[in-house]
């Protein structure tokens, strides 16, 4: 029982820590969160196909803010969906400095 109270506390503060502190402003609100398994597609998504035209940038390079406009201009180049945009925006913000 003590096990389950730590972990559940243990995630509480990884999923708050995990959270942008400033939610910019261009982010659709229409989706929720994505999910770990999302964000791990959005990691693939960004190592096979943002490194067709350049060299792959690193997530910390840029800030979350950033990181809504680069999106935008270099979702439609690599041809993503509106939901593989979300989730290599998702995985590109979660990366830590
Ligand atoms: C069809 C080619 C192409 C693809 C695919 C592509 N990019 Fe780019 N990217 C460019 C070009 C060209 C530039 C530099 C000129 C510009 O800023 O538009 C660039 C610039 C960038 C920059 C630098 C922006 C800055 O302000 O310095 C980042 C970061 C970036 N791309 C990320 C990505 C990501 C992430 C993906 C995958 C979703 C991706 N790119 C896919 C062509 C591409």
């Amino acid at each position: 029982m003590k096990n389950i109270f730590v972990a559940a506390v243990f995630a509480s503060v990884l999923f708050t820590s995990c959270t942008p502190k400033s939610t910019p402003v261009a982010e659709a609100p229409k989706s929720a969160a994505s999910t770990a398994e999302q964000i791990a597609q959005g990691k693939t998504i960004f190592e096979n196909s943002c490194n067709r035209c350049h060299k792959l940038y690193e997530p910390t390079q840029f800030t979350s803010v950033q990181w809504v406009g680069i999106m935008n201009a270099m979702a439609p180049k690599a041809k993503l969906t509106d939901e593989q945009h979300q989730w290599v925006y998702d995985y590109v913000v979660s990366v830590k400095k």
